[in-house]
């Protein structure tokens, strides 16, 4: 028996007993700023700052606020955020169309945080859901169900909006067939395809995870729920169709939604379109659950042990509300 145990070649712990030695095993998996990308919630009165009841530690900003959070923050390292609208006085109606007026606050915001943070990458969230009286993320018929070819074309028209507004990228959430082919139309026919990308919500499942978001953004559809847009959580032949019909489609960028539960999927996406950087947004229940997980020390490495395992399936970024906490454990500055 105890042979068995000295065989040379069963003998694994020689290789990882040093840190460094450690850190080539895991050749993928490091979590620098590039890797990491901050939603934020933006409110239409640009003084306000709001906390987030559901969601430990974060706020929604106007504008006026957002800038000196994000100062702290692009000096700790920042490279990216994904901006979220969210109206209060502007009106909701059936076709969402304060999500490309003039007066949304994306919209508002976007000059001012270009000028204010000349290399930081600005992704805005495209959707309707936000916007329409029936909070679904597209426009419906009058029987309630999907308006397909009145849904593609507003979302595309609200990509052009922020895109022409100064969005380094847009990334469609809404998961309508073939809006990405539209939205790509629409920036080339403006000459916008080689300063605007596209990040695609390509695999976003009908998860239970979106709760905290959605009281967040006021944003739950009024009645029904998302499961005939969004993919069923049982099946990975659908997310590898969905990111296949976005890539003929032209996205520049994949997404897996929710992250944690869905690795195998960040795996499979990974596998079929190597050349493709895949996201994984790690969801407000996601945040949730990691922020009541235990003291300050336990949530760090759980939260850094879950970004690890997220690399090594195959992600490129992570969308997090953790950046903050991680910015500050990987700088060093606290
Ligand atoms: C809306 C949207 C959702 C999220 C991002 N965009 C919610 C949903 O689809 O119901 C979820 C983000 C999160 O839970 O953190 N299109
Ligand atoms: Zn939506």
């Amino acid at each position: 028996m105890n042979d068995l145990f000295l065989r040379p070649e069963h003998v694994l712990q020689g290789g990882y007993f040093h840190s460094t030695l450690r850190k080539l095993q895991e050749p993928n998996t490091s979590i620098e700023p590039h890797n990491i990308m901050y939603p934020v919630f933006l409110l239409e009165n640009e003084d306000a700052i709001q906390p987030v009841g559901s969601m430990p530690n974060v706020h929604r900003y106007g504008v006026n606020q957002l800038i000196p959070a994000l100062t702290t923050l692009v000096d700790k390292g920042l490279k990216s955020i994904l901006i979220f609208g969210i109206v209060e006085t502007m009106p909701k109606d059936p076709t969402g169309s304060s999500a490309d007026d003039v007066s949304n606050p994306v919209i508002k915001a976007l000059p001012k945080l270009r000028d204010a943070f000349p290399q930081l990458l600005i992704a805005c969230d495209v959707c309707l859901c936000p916007y329409t009286s029936h909070g679904h993320c597209g426009v419906l018929t009058n029987t309630g169900a999907i308006d397909h070819a009145a849904s593609v074309k507003r979302i595309a028209e609200v990509a052009l909006a922020y895109a022409k507004a100064g969005a380094h990228v847009v990334a469609p959430s809404d998961m309508m067939d073939n809006r990405i082919k539209a939205i790509k139309d629409a920036l080339i026919s403006h000459k916008l395809q080689n300063q605007v990308s596209v990040l695609s919500y390509s695999c976003k499942f009908a998860s239970s995870m979106y709760g905290p978001f959605r009281d967040t953004m006021k944003s739950s559809p009024m009645e029904g729920d998302r499961k005939c847009y969004q993919l069923p959580p049982g099946s990975a032949a659908l997310a590898a169709r969905a990111a296949a019909r976005d890539v003929a489609e032209g996205a520049d960028f994949l997404m897996v939604k929710p992250g944690l539960p869905y690795l195998d999927i960040v795996k499979q996406t990974k596998d079929q379109f190597p050349n493709h950087p895949l996201f994984i947004y790690q969801v407000s229940g996601e945040y949730a659950m990691i922020s009541r997980s235990g003291d300050s020390n336990e949530v760090q490495t759980t939260l850094m042990e879950t970004l690890t395992c997220m690399r090594r399936a195959g992600a490129d970024c992570i969308i997090t509300y953790f950046a903050p906490v991680i910015l500050s454990i990987i700088s060093g500055k606290h």
